[in-house]
């Protein structure tokens, strides 16, 4: 039988994750739309013109509060970080689990460059290259770039910004080698490009706990970016065989195993 502290605590993180999707009033846009020109207007007007503070499904919450409850549940040590965190939801989220769950020796690190994504190399990923360039990207998701202040009051708007946060300003490639980071209970990539993805699994991964989980945002995110091909890559290079679990039809996970 559950707690009314265990129900106030779930009904709380309901009503959170709705307010960071701003799906309270709203439908949030389908994700497996096959009308790829009206997803993307769904996806234009509800978060990038939208007050939405995370642009991920619900779908993809509902899998990161699970895989948290079960780190903290399981006692598997570690920190959770996200790479690429735009207007910093899911790290809020993050941070809002702790506290529900009183946990004070953990800390939530958010990682990006608050300036948006990096360009892609047109010689090794022509197909990111183009969705870099392309009209959209640089006009209308301004490649995704939120600052870190508008970031940060985003965390104080939720009464979510103190010290159990860390902010990683930089290039992946720069901040996540030199972070002190000990360890990582969670792991969650969403940096959408090959190199992104890459420049977490290389720097992160050794330090993900055993019943620690890698999510991966853009791992089915084929049109656009090479995601998949990066954690294949990683996966094989570094012997992984724990099984990929689909979340949706773009976003996948697997649980350390040894
Ligand atoms: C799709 S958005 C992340 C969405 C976010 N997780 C959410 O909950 O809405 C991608 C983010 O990754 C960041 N990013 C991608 N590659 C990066 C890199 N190599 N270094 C730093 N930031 C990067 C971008 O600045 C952007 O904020």
């Amino acid at each position: 039988m559950t707690s009314n502290f265990d129900n106030a605590a779930s009904l709380y993180l309901d009503l959170l994750k709705k307010s960071l999707t701003m799906t309270l009033y709203s439908d949030e846009p389908d994700t497996d739309d096959k009308n790829q020109g009206r997803f993307l207007q769904d996806f234009i007007q509800h978060y990038i013109k939208g007050a939405a503070v995370s642009m991920l499904p619900l779908a993809r919450f509902e899998n990161l509060q699970a895989c948290i409850a079960d780190v903290l549940e399981t006692k598997v040590p570690g920190d959770f970080i996200e790479t690429g965190v735009w207007r910093g939801g899911a790290t809020i989220f993050m941070r809002a689990m702790l506290k529900a769950y009183g946990i004070n020796d953990r800390t939530v690190w958010v990682a990006d460059s608050f300036e948006g994504l990096p360009e892609p190399d047109a010689e090794k990923f022509p197909v990111e290259f183009k969705a870099h360039q392309s009209a959209v990207m640089t006009k209308v998701h301004k490649h995704f770039a939120s600052g870190i202040d508008e970031v940060k009051l985003n965390f104080q708007a939720y009464g979510m910004l103190d010290e159990q946060v860390k902010f990683l300003k930089g290039w992946f490639k720069d901040t996540l080698p030199a972070a002190p980071i000990e360890r990582l209970a969670i792991m969650r990539l969403d940096g959408d490009y090959y190199e992104s993805t890459m420049d977490g699994l290389k720097n992160l991964y050794s330090k993900l706990s055993v019943g620690g989980y890698a999510i991966i945002d853009d791992y089915g995110e084929d049109m656009w970016t090479y995601c998949r091909k990066a954690v294949d890559d990683f996966r094989r290079e570094n012997g992984i065989t724990e099984p990929l679990i689909t979340v949706d039809s773009k976003c996948s996970y697997w649980k350390k195993a040894g």
